[in-house]
């Protein structure tokens, strides 16, 4: 999607990107420096994820990531694109209660940060959610398949819809469809699924380990730029080391420190 000429990222471009056969790309991103190199790269959405509970925030989980502590990121990262559509997850906590809970959730979202869309887990279970926030005129992102924030109930990091379970992942996309939202995210489900998913919905499939058959692509960015260390899940490919390139200027730094190297005259001021 990224050579198509628009200034701003709108829902209605997904719709066209899937029309096209137009792959759409993203990453996750939770502060302006990164906001602003992904968008001048020309990543179609940024996800403010509750992945920052993991990323930014020392979380093992995205369990315990609350609003008041996406807010920030997510202001942060809208507030620092032209291009790219941003969207903030709306965190664990935050909705299953009520559609009023998603819905007022979502306000604050959309009124204290500048984002364009929230997005939320769960298929047939949080279609009144969904319904009720997109009737308010938010665009909402759904997320089926794995669900991070229900991990505990899900029994780990496990592929789903795999045998019996297809046609409940089947069954969830297509609430969200039903439900409103102009988007899908497909997490950690056979390519099989993922393949019979996108070419039952209109609206697109957006991928995370759903193999290559989805209408686009998400990736954590701390995953896919080698930044987090430990093991990478098998549907991350590292496009960077950052991890090592940090680790060696930090060490670099060190070293010039410790021996009076740094700082030289170029960085001193004369009277
Ligand atoms: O929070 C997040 O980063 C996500 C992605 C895994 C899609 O929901």
């Amino acid at each position: 999607m990224a050579d198509t000429p628009v200034r701003r990222v709108r829902t209605r471009h997904f719709q066209a990107a899937k029309a096209n056969g137009t792959k759409i790309t993203a990453l996750t991103s939770y502060d302006a420096l990164t906001a602003q190199i992904f968008d001048e790269a020309g990543i179609d959405f940024l996800l403010v994820g509750d992945s920052a509970g993991n990323a930014v925030l020392g979380y093992d989980t995205t369990v315990p990531v609350t609003v008041d502590e996406l807010i920030p990121l997510a202001r942060a990262v809208a507030s620092s694109v032209r291009r790219a559509l941003v969207v903030a997850d709306l965190p664990f906590g935050s909705y299953e209660v009520s559609p009023e809970e998603a819905l007022h959730s979502s306000f604050r979202f959309m009124k204290e940060t500048g984002v364009h869309a929230v997005k939320l887990e769960g298929g047939v279970r949080s279609a009144p959610q969904i319904r009720r926030v997109v009737d308010a005129g938010i665009p909402v992102m759904g997320h089926v398949g794995f669900t991070p924030q229900s991990e505990h109930g899900l029994g780990g990091h496990v592929v789903q819809g795999r045998g019996d379970a297809v046609e409940k992942v089947v069954a969830d996309a297509h609430a969200v469809e039903e439900a409103g939202a102009f988007a899908v995210v497909l997490e950690m489900v056979p390519e099989s699924v993922a393949r019979r998913i996108t070419q039952e919905l209109s609206i697109p499939t957006i991928g995370i380990g759903a193999g290559n058959v989805t209408d686009g692509q998400i990736l954590v960015w701390t995953d896919f730029a080698g930044l987090g260390g430990g093991r990478m899940p098998r549907f991350v490919r590292q496009y960077a080391n950052l991890r090592q390139t940090l680790a060696d200027a930090a060490t670099a730094y060190r070293e010039d420190v410790a021996s009076g190297a740094f700082p030289g005259p170029e960085h001193t001021f004369e009277d």
